[in-house]
């Protein structure tokens, strides 16, 4: 099993191009279904869940042809609607297959998602939302069997704000009889550029980047070509590793338009960020400073970025608070930046954490992909050497990470 091998202390210095986004590649992907037409796609990021993601799509039938980051995807000859336990179970994004699905084919087999190191996620208002809209579902031998003639449009309201449950629905949405009417949708930027996508290929969708999306469904969508948004929270883990370690980085192909929040908090806790069309400059001199925050929905502070702020604060002058409000198991990480030296306590969602001078590099082990992000920035701020076990979870959202620090003279090896 491959580990990391990171001895800390080296400043950062240079230039990384970021790459597409792992949460809008992968709805994307599955919008392919929606038509037999070919989709091409360029800025597609090389990370392991798009791998999984193609092989999940493959087995149905999908054709697809890779060139570096551009991606052509034929749904022309789908014979297969399932997508069975063994995908499932490794990466819980397959959900987003079943709005197409039933869209279009008029049924699907999805094995139902279990919990998963971060909380329990259930995928009820997936289902509550396809009900609505006319889908009959059965839960039989661990799998959501869903049948539907023709989908009709609803008006729905979702429970809580769910970002695949919104794409899902919208995906479904675009091709039901008549308009459907999501309230309390996803805003994050990855629902906007799956909406904008559809839109490319024919869809009837208002209200894009709000609490509202209002689709007119069509009868058919065409093919069509779209760049993938830049990743945000890889923007963000390079910024909080600049910040940790110190030095001077700029972030090229991405946009700051999307990160406020985090931009924020980064001058808060003292790096000078500077912003241009679609790069992001780091400067840090000196020892971060604590910054609290809560984790909401965008354009809140994400969940995603949650970790990598708390390895930046393990460090800082002074002492913060951090609350998890969106996964009820999402401090993982805080054991083993323990284990470096940090001095984190939990109480409840709520982390409380108090800088220390340093961290001492030694063994840990990622638990799940921000979590392994936070120990890579904690290891890069560390004395001495930092061994970082299981990174396979790391290589499932971020595109060669090692490379990419290596090149801004972090020292930084995968070893097996
Ligand atoms: N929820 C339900 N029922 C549902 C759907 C969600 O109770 O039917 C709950 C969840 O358990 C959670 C909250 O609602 O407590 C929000 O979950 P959401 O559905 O928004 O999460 P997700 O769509 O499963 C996506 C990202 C996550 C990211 C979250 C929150 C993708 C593929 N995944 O997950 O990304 O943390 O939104 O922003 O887009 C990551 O990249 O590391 C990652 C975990």
């Amino acid at each position: 099993m491959d580990k990391l091998l990171i001895t800390g202390g080296k400043r950062l210095s240079g230039e990384i191009a970021i790459s597409g986004a792992k949460n809008a590649a992968l709805p994307i992907l599955c919008a392919g279904l929606l038509t037999s037409e070919t989709l091409q796609l360029s800025n597609v990021p090389h990370l392991q869940d798009v791998t999984t993601m193609l092989k999940l799509l493959r087995q149905m039938g999908m054709r697809t042809e890779q060139d570096g980051d551009r991606l052509a995807l034929d749904a022309g000859a789908i014979e297969r609607l399932e997508a069975p336990y063994e995908m499932v179970k490794t990466m819980r994004a397959s959900i987003l297959v079943l709005g197409p699905l039933v869209a279009r084919f008029g049924e699907a087999r999805v094995s139902l998602p279990g919990g998963c190191a971060i909380g329990s996620r259930p995928v009820d208002q997936h289902i509550k939302g396809l009900q609505a809209m006319g889908a009959e579902i059965t839960i039989e031998a661990g799998y959501i069997h869903a049948k539907a003639k023709k989908l009709k449009g609803a008006r729905i309201v979702t429970d809580m704000i769910t970002v695949t449950g919104t794409e899902n629905l919208l995906m479904a949405a675009t091709l039901a009889e008549g308009e459907t009417i999501l309230e309390n949708a996803a805003r994050e930027p990855e629902v906007t550029d799956l909406a904008n996508l559809l839109v490319a290929m024919g869809a009837k969708i208002d209200g894009i980047g709000t609490d509202r999306l209002v689709v007119q469904g069509v009868d058919r969508l065409h093919g069509a070509s779209h760049a993938v948004i830049p990743d945000r929270i890889e923007t963000g883990t390079f910024l909080c590793a600049a910040a940790a370690a110190g030095g001077d980085v700029t972030l090229t192909r991405t946009r700051s338009d999307i990160l406020d929040v985090a931009l924020d908090k980064l001058r808060e806790a003292g790096v000078v960020i500077t912003t241009g069309p679609d790069w992001i400059r780091a400067q840090m001199a000196a020892r971060p400073k604590a910054v609290s925050f809560r984790t909401t929905e965008y354009p809140g502070f994400p969940t995603d970025m949650q970790a990598q702020f708390m390895a930046l604060n393990c460090i800082a002058e002074g002492s913060s608070r951090v609350t998890e409000t969106i996964f009820e198991n999402r401090f993982m990480h805080v054991q083993e930046l323990n284990r470096l030296g940090a001095s984190i306590d939990i109480d409840g969602h709520t982390a409380v954490i108090t800088g220390v001078d340093k961290l001492i590099g030694a063994p840990v082990m990622a638990t799940d992909l921000r979590a392994s992000a936070s120990l890579v920035i904690a290891g890069l701020a560390a004395q001495g050497h930092t061994l970082i076990d299981r990174i396979y979870h790391l290589d499932r959202g971020y595109d060669r990470m090692e490379v990419k620090l290596s090149a801004v003279g972090a020292d930084i090896q995968r070893t097996k």
